[in-house]
């Protein structure tokens, strides 16, 4: 049964701009989250509290996590790959707090030693305290599992290897379990493959889709998630993004093109199409660069703005 309403996890302002080489004002940022809330964004990834050296677009994430006017509907989260991130995470008064944390393995060992600087079982080590310490406070844990769909160091990984990272996130006590694609070259029946792993280990409401669009499958491997009944997916506003240690991957699919096909569907978001496309024009301007969305292209053309 497809379902009639999908929560979407709007990633642009941490996948989306850490992958940009320059700086972005933290009050662009500020802005990005507003204009995102504004449109009915209800899950924001707002930043991560990663080494500024390893990505120097995220080191403002305290000015941009307190600096927020929070809307009392939007769960606001931040990755954490460790207890000093967690630490700095938590670091503001009890207001500033993220709702969630998200801690970042991989199915891939060689995707692990470059994004994170150790081996697989050795991340899932690192974050049991940070589990705990988020549960502590109070906070939900989300995980997510890069390279499910394919690595760009090793190539194929398979359904095995993802389920393996799953059994040790459920086993620290993860809350929530996302798949990524994090150079998109998942296709659908790969991805309801993998998602099937999750799905042995984590309820449906606690499994998520996160496909990135280098290949332009994203969508149809939401339509395939769908299937399968799995109903939260990571979109990221105007298509930004990629990840710094995976070369040549693109954004995330584009929280636009996602809410016009579910709304196509028939299928609740909760969210603003026009006002979206407006966030999505906003922060590209600023960026120098049209929207890579395909929607928000049309949309501006069919406004009469030139992109
Ligand atoms: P490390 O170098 O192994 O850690 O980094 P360390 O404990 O040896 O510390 C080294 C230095 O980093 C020390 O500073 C620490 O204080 C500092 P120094 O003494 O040299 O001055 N440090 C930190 N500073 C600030 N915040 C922290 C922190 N931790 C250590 N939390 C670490 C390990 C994971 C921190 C590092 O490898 C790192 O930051 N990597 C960045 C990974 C990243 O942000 N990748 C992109 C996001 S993941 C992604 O995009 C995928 C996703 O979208 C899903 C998908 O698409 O696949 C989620
Ligand atoms: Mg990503």
């Amino acid at each position: 049964m497809i379902p009639s309403a999908v929560t979407l996890v709007e990633v642009g302002p941490r996948d989306g701009l850490q992958n940009e080489a320059q700086p972005v004002p933290t009050a662009t940022k500020i802005e990005l989250v507003q204009r995102l809330q504004a449109a009915g964004c209800r899950e924001i990834e707002v930043t991560s509290f990663v080494s500024p050296k390893w990505v120097p677009q995220m080191a403002d994430n305290a000015q941009v996590l307190a600096g927020i006017a929070r809307s009392p509907s939007v769960r606001y989260s931040v990755l954490t790959p460790n207890l000093k991130g967690l630490e700095a995470a938590l670091a503001g008064p009890r207001e500033q707090w993220p709702h969630e944390v998200v801690v970042f393995g991989a199915a891939s060992e060689a995707f692990s030693q470059r994004n994170i600087n150790c081996s697989i079982a050795d991340s899932v080590e690192r974050f049991r305290p940070v589990v705990a310490a988020a549960h502590a406070a109070g906070l939900k844990v989300r995980c997510a599992i890069s390279c499910a769909l394919g690595c760009p160091y090793e190539g194929e990984v398979s359904a095995d290897a993802v389920e393996n990272v799953v059994r040790l996130m459920r086993g620290i006590g993860v809350d929530h379990c996302g798949v990524a694609d994090t150079i998109g070259v998942g296709t659908p029946r790969r991805v309801q493959a993998a998602l099937e792993r999750a799905l042995k280990h984590f309820p449906l409401a606690q499994v998520s889709g996160h496909f990135h669009d280098t290949y332009g499958q994203a969508l149809a491997n939401i339509l395939a998630s769908l299937e399968l009944g799995v109903h939260t997916f990571d979109t990221s506003i105007a298509g930004l993004g990629g990840c710094p240690y995976a070369k040549g991957a693109t954004g995330n699919v584009a929280t636009e093109d996602v809410v016009f096909m579910l709304q196509g569907m028939g299928i609740a978001t909760g969210s603003s199409l026009d006002a979206l496309v407006d966030a999505g024009a906003y922060i590209s301007a600023q960026l120098g660069r049209a929207p890579v969305s395909r929607v928000s292209r049309a949309l501006l053309a069919k406004r009469g703005v030139a992109v």
